[in-house]
């Protein structure tokens, strides 16, 4: 099938290739020329894994990038909206783009054959009736096409992996001519045949079960999405929380989450306790989903506080860092993560970049390093902080590290390279990426969220010579 996928962003670029992959012709139509010279140049401008070769294999041939919006309309039987929906100062979504990119494509509708026009990118409920609405407006004849909702549940970092193996495609459809074509475009996801090609894109370790389709109207579909985002970010405020009271009564997060993940009904993903969710997503998923809330009559608390609490989880993080240096003026801090999680170069909303300005606020000199994300944050921090070529470089001469991303390098540092290189063996890691008896096993002095700080067993007898006399 020929389809238009309108803005070549994370949700677009993504979706554009996956389905040139499935088969389809796609044209990426994106309004940004210096980012269109770029793909047709070759370059990647995300780091998503799998993106880079699936664009080699379908650029020139299935996949095409152009700005002409209406030219790819009219060639098109589905055309993708993938635009941002960033947040207004109020933390409503921002629809202004989604507007304009549905009154171009009003002129280019009739007279070309039925079209159905999707939402791709997060938008509140309603805003397929106004997208309808908008292309009636500028004179599209009504049944010449219909507007579908068919949400995007990828993650940054496992993006095309997420977007070919997924655990449904919600189709959110109010005419069975409307979902017909959404179901022949996930057909082969859907019926399995995907899998059985030779060069699919190898998937999760686990059997391939073709990917169950769910329909729904358009309304329902917009719903789930808001709602599957607040669910998850709840989910992480709540063991935020409970971590918390780890600490305070000396739990362990980590045994409590294994007691409560295993349970089937609550399972143990998105249990991860750290310095809160980032990204382009959750937070502004999260204010536009309670405006969408307010708007409809219901004041929907719960999310002030999954909001609360995610911010708060920065300001204990701090409180940590304080706590174990004392002063944090003029400090040397080794800095390991910039991203707002691990797989990405994506720093939007990243916890790491919000910690960065607190403690550069407070004097600390920042030495930071992340494998993808570093050219990125150059351009918010320029000559404010350094950068280190590894982690170890970082670390060098430093009074403390910090772990704010979760990356599996740095999950798996070698440690007494790492003690050689801190000027004083202490650890503040944001992310648990590492067991508090192993760092004091190795002599470090361990913070980490939810678990009772580590400390080497050498200082511990410094600070309480007792305890050492009684053996
Ligand atoms: C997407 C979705 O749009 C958002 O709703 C979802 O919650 C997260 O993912 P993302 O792909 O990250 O956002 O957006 P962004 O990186 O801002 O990309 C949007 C693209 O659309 C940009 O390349 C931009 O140049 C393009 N664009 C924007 C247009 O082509 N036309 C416009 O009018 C506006
Ligand atoms: C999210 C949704 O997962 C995805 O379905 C949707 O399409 C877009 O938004 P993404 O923002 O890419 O995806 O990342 P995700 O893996 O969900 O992580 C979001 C944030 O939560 C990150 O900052 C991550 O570090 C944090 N997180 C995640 C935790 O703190 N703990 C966890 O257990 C999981």
């Amino acid at each position: 099938m020929r389809l238009a996928v309108v803005g070549s962003g994370y949700v677009g670029l993504v979706a554009g290739a996956c389905f040139a992959d499935l088969g389809h012709n796609v044209i990426l139509v994106d309004n940004d020329q210096q980012k269109l010279t770029a793909l047709k140049n070759a370059e990647v401008p995300i780091h998503e894994q799998f993106l880079t070769e699936l664009l080699e294999r379908h650029r020139g041939t299935r996949l095409s990038f152009s700005d002409d919006l209406q030219g790819a309309v009219r060639v098109s039987a589905a055309v993708f909206i993938a635009v941002g929906t960033p947040p207004t100062g109020t933390g409503d979504a921002d629809l202004s783009y989604v507007e304009s990119v549905a009154r171009e494509i009003s002129g280019a509708i009739n007279g070309h054959g039925y079209k159905l026009v999707v939402e791709k990118s997060t938008v509140p409920v309603y805003t397929s009736d106004w997208v309808r609405r908008i292309i009636l407006r500028n004179h599209a004849d009504a049944d010449a096409f219909d507007v579908a909702s068919n949400p995007e549940f990828l993650r940054e970092g496992t993006a095309v992996i997420d977007f070919l193996y997924p655990d449904r495609i919600v189709v959110g459809a109010d005419s069975e001519r409307a979902a017909a074509v959404l179901r022949e475009i996930y057909a082969p996801l859907t019926d399995g045949s995907y899998y059985k090609r030779a060069d699919a894109i190898p998937g999760p370790d686990r059997a391939v079960i073709p990917a169950p389709i769910i329909v729904t109207s358009t309304k329902s579909a917009e719903l789930i999405k808001h709602a599957s985002n607040a669910f998850l970010a709840m989910k992480i405020s709540f063991i935020n929380a409970v971590a918390s009271i780890c600490e305070s009564v000396g739990a362990s997060v980590q045994q409590v989450t294994q007691g409560i993940g295993t349970d089937s009904r609550i399972g143990p993903r998105f249990l991860n306790p750290g310095i809160g969710y980032g990204g382009s997503c959750f937070p502004k998923d999260l204010m536009a989903f309670r405006s969408v809330a307010r708007e409809c009559g219901y004041d929907f608390r719960l999310l002030d506080e999954v909001i609360r609490i995610n911010e708060e989880q920065r300001h204990r993080f701090l409180r940590k860092v304080r706590s174990a240096l004392w002063t944090l003026r003029g400090k040397r801090l080794a800095v390991l993560g910039l991203a707002f999680k691990g797989g990405t170069d994506d720093i939007r909303e990243s916890p790491a970049i919000l910690l960065i300005q607190s403690l550069l606020k407070e004097g600390s000199r920042i030495v930071a390093y992340d494998p993808a994300a570093m050219e990125r944050a150059r351009e918010i921090f320029g000559n404010s902080i350094d950068y280190a070529e590894g982690p170890y470089e970082a670390a060098d001469q430093a009074d403390a590290l910090l772990l704010l991303t979760e990356w599996e390098e740095f999950a798996n540092l070698d440690l007494l390279r790492l003690h050689g290189c801190l000027q004083y063996p202490i650890v503040i890691d944001g992310r648990n990426l590492y067991h508090p008896e192993t760092m004091a096993e190795h002599g470090f002095t361990y913070y980490s969220v939810g678990r009772a700080p580590a400390v080497s067993e050498k200082l511990s007898a410094a600070a309480n010579p007792s305890a050492g006399n009684r053996k």
